[in-house]
């Protein structure tokens, strides 16, 4: 039986094949070191990157669309640690909220031992953060709003143009988390006001692991919390001031930004989200009629899944079986692969009450065929 993979939350696979194909032609034939170098070939590598980092721009509508304020990391977790601790010092105060990924929860519980407090906005029984939530734990010494686009493990999309309109008229920060949305949903930078922008790319950007970043908007006077090489005017003894470089140090993964370039090119012309979200919406009709199987955050039978409002991500639970074991016997018997447990976002489960053994997170992508939702529907009715 082939794999029937429903873990695009966590990365998406398969990746599109010229994803694979222009990494290999790259690593054959260009890989050198970009822009350290005078020649060709490194000049040819460098503006690779400087095109990806101008479509990147122009793809979460930057507001002024500038490709030097396209930061590339390793990951959307290295991005929010440089974005956290460059934008906070000593004595400031976050808002966020309990829908986070550990990945903005533990650096803001590292940062509390350096006197940076914090405080979690609650989110309602459905996963939704409401900005008055936000709005009543603002404090003078308030620096930053993070949180995250969508929940990585109900899928709700939070109110971001709210949440960024009320820190723009306090003069806060606004670094908005979207590992789960790039890709699938339509992000613009400007409209929703976030200073701050961050980025994978191995999820719903469709390239591979190793890439991600941070786009920073306005004066964005981020400290940086790494030196080291830029390859461009070696003679200077502190780290330069200017973006990119401010927040990059050492040679870039140029393999794994190819691969993600031609993630962006497959993503101009297929509607992920659209396929993604017709694949779930076929679940949760399905799942309505199986009585043992519950969707966290949503009634029995509902499945309405405008895309404005959530993402393809379910967290569902079978009646008296264990969320693991449920996965167990679904990678065994059914050759499906699921996520199961916590997630990587604790606090998410205590709001919804799924501390005890977390979920099983179903999240379809855009080479799922509906086939294989009824697939995994049987699979799910056969567990009684
Ligand atoms: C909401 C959210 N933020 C951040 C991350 C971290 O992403 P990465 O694995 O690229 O560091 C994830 C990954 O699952 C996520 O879902």
């Amino acid at each position: 039986m082939p794999l029937i993979y429903l873990d695009n939350a966590a990365t998406s696979f398969p990746k599109p094949p010229t994803v694979a194909a222009d990494m290999g032609n790259f690593l054959a034939n260009e890989a050198v070191n970009p822009g350290r170098s005078g020649f060709d070939l490194s000049l040819k590598a460098g503006a690779r990157l400087d095109n990806l980092r101008r479509r990147l721009a122009i793809f979460f509508k930057h507001p002024t669309q500038d490709p030097n304020r396209v930061v590339f990391t390793n990951n959307a977790t290295e991005a929010l640690n440089i974005a956290i601790q460059g934008v906070c010092i000593p004595g400031d105060h976050i808002v966020s909220t309990v829908l986070e990924h550990n990945s903005v929860l533990r650096p803001l519980f590292e940062l509390q031992k350096t006197g940076i407090r914090h405080d979690l906005a609650p989110c309602d029984g459905r996963g939704f953060v409401e900005p008055v939530s936000i709005e009543s734990l603002l404090k003078p010494e308030t620096r930053l709003v993070v949180m995250t686009h969508a929940s990585n493990v109900l899928g709700t999309v939070q109110p971001v143009d709210e949440i960024g309109a009320l820190c723009r008229s306090r003069g806060i920060h606004f670094l908005l988390d979207a590992a789960q949305t790039a890709g699938v949903v339509p992000i613009d930078m400007a409209a929703i006001g976030a200073d701050l922008l961050v980025f994978t790319g191995h999820k719903g950007l469709m390239g591979p692991t190793g890439t991600g970043g941070l786009l920073i908007a306005g004066e964005g006077n981020i400290k940086p919390t790494r030196w080291g090489g830029t390859g461009v005017r070696s003679a200077v003894r502190g780290h330069l001031e200017e973006y990119p470089y401010r927040l990059e140090a050492g040679t870039l993964n140029t393999v794994g930004l190819v691969g993600l370039n031609a993630g962006l090119d497959w993503l101009l012309t297929n509607d992920a989200g659209k396929i993604e979200n017709e694949l779930s919406t076929r679940l949760l009709k399905g799942l309505a009629d199986i009585p043992s199987v519950s969707v966290v955050g949503l009634e029995k039978g509902e499945f309405d899944l405008s895309a404005a409002s959530r993402t393809a991500v379910l967290s569902i639970l079978v009646e008296s079986m264990d969320p693991a074991k449920v996965g167990m016997f679904l990678d065994a018997d059914w050759d499906i692969a699921v996520r199961t447990g916590l997630q990587c976002a604790p606090l998410v489960h205590e709001a919804m009450g799924t501390t005890h053994g977390g979920t099983i997170r179903i999240s379809p992508g855009p080479f799922n065929t509906p086939q294989e939702i009824d697939i995994l529907l049987e699979a799910l009715a056969s567990f009684k």
